[in-house]
């Protein structure tokens, strides 16, 4: 059985703009924001609290923070690495944050410089310090079928990270296929492992669509239970430690098949194809939205 309603995070903003070659003026962030919000999508992941070495594409995390305008029943959640990046969001305004891991020991190193254990001992902290805020805090896991440096990952590595994650008190833990390797075969052989350990109603699934099967495990998750989808406005996004992955699942396409099976997802289509066609058109970029496109009247 699938679910009725289907709570869909944007990741746009964060998972596709980390990932431009270019840097994304601020004022086209918030704007490309402030449009998803007018789309009835209930969450929106904002930015991201990381070093601007790393990442300079997120340097303008406080600016954008500061300039968004914010709805009413909509969360905008930012990447912490660490306490400081938890400190910074604190200050910035942010009300939600998300810790991100991996399932593999290579994609760790290279995405936030330490092991998988260093990794959810930064974690502790900043889960210390969110539960003294009363902040809510969504963990992810990368990796969870395929790493770009180790290669196939075990579903059990992935159910250990998951459950750590999920004990440490995240409320939602999203499970990461980084590169879009996995499969509906791999994807359910990998949800089953996890769902041994953590509550199918306290994952989401977070499909890029590199090998076009993104729908596909999706549709999976989906009838596994799972009813939280994270995906990226336009198909917008990569990650910027993992080569050749392409952007998430188009938000525009996640949006169309769930319409399609009659579940619910709050989302007005038409809206939030013109907030993917401003991205596009700003960015002088083609969406990767098989929706967008197949509308599109050029
Ligand atoms: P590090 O170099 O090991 O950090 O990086 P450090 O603690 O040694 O500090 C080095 C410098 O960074 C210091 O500054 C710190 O102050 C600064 P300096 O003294 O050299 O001037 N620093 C910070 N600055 C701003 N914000 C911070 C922060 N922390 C330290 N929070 C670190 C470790 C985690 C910071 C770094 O590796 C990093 O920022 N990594 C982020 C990488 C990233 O953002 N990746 C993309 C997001 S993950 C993703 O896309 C996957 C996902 O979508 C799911 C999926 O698809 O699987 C979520
Ligand atoms: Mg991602």
């Amino acid at each position: 059985v699938l679910p009725e309603k289907v709570k869909i995070v944007e990741v746009g903003p964060r998972d596709g703009l980390q990932n431009e070659k270019t840097i994304v003026p601020t004022d086209t962030k918030i704007h490309l924001i402030n449009m998803l919000s007018e789309s009835g999508l209930p969450v929106i992941e904002a930015t991201s609290f990381v070093s601007p070495k790393w990442v300079p594409q997120m340097a303008d995390q406080v600016e954008v923070m500061k300039g968004i305008c914010r709805k009413s029943g909509v969360t905008y959640p930012v990447l912490t690495p660490n306490l400081k990046g938890f400190q910074s969001a604190m200050k910035a305004g942010a009300s939600e944050v998300a810790i991100f891991g991996a399932a593999s020991e290579l994609f760790s190193k290279k995405n936030i410089n330490c092991s998988v254990d260093e990794s959810l001992q930064r974690f502790d902290e900043v889960m210390k310090a969110a539960k003294e805020a009363g902040v809510p805090v969504r963990g992810y896991v990368s990796c969870v079928v395929g790493c770009p440096y180790e290669g196939k990952v075990a579903p059990e590595k992935v159910a250990h990270v998951a459950k750590r994650l999920y004990s440490m008190g995240c409320y939602e833990i999203s499970l990461g296929d980084t590169i879009g390797v996995g499969t509906p075969g791999s994807m359910s052989e990998m949800l089953e492992a996890v769902s041994r350990e953590v509550p199918v109603s306290a994952l989401a699934v977070h499909c890029h669509d590199t090998y076009g099967q993104a729908l596909a495990n999706i549709l999976v998750a989906l009838q596994m239970g799972i009813s939280v989808v994270d995906s990226s406005v336009a198909g917008l996004g990569g990650c910027p430690y993992a080569q050749g992955a392409s952007g998430n699942v188009a938000t525009e396409d996640v949006v169309y098949m769930l319409h399609g099976l009659g579940i619910q997802t709050g989302v007005d289509l038409p809206k939030l194809m013109d907030a993917g066609a401003f991205i596009c058109r700003t960015l002088n970029r083609k969406t990767n939205s098989k929706v967008a496109q197949a509308t599109c009247k050029l």
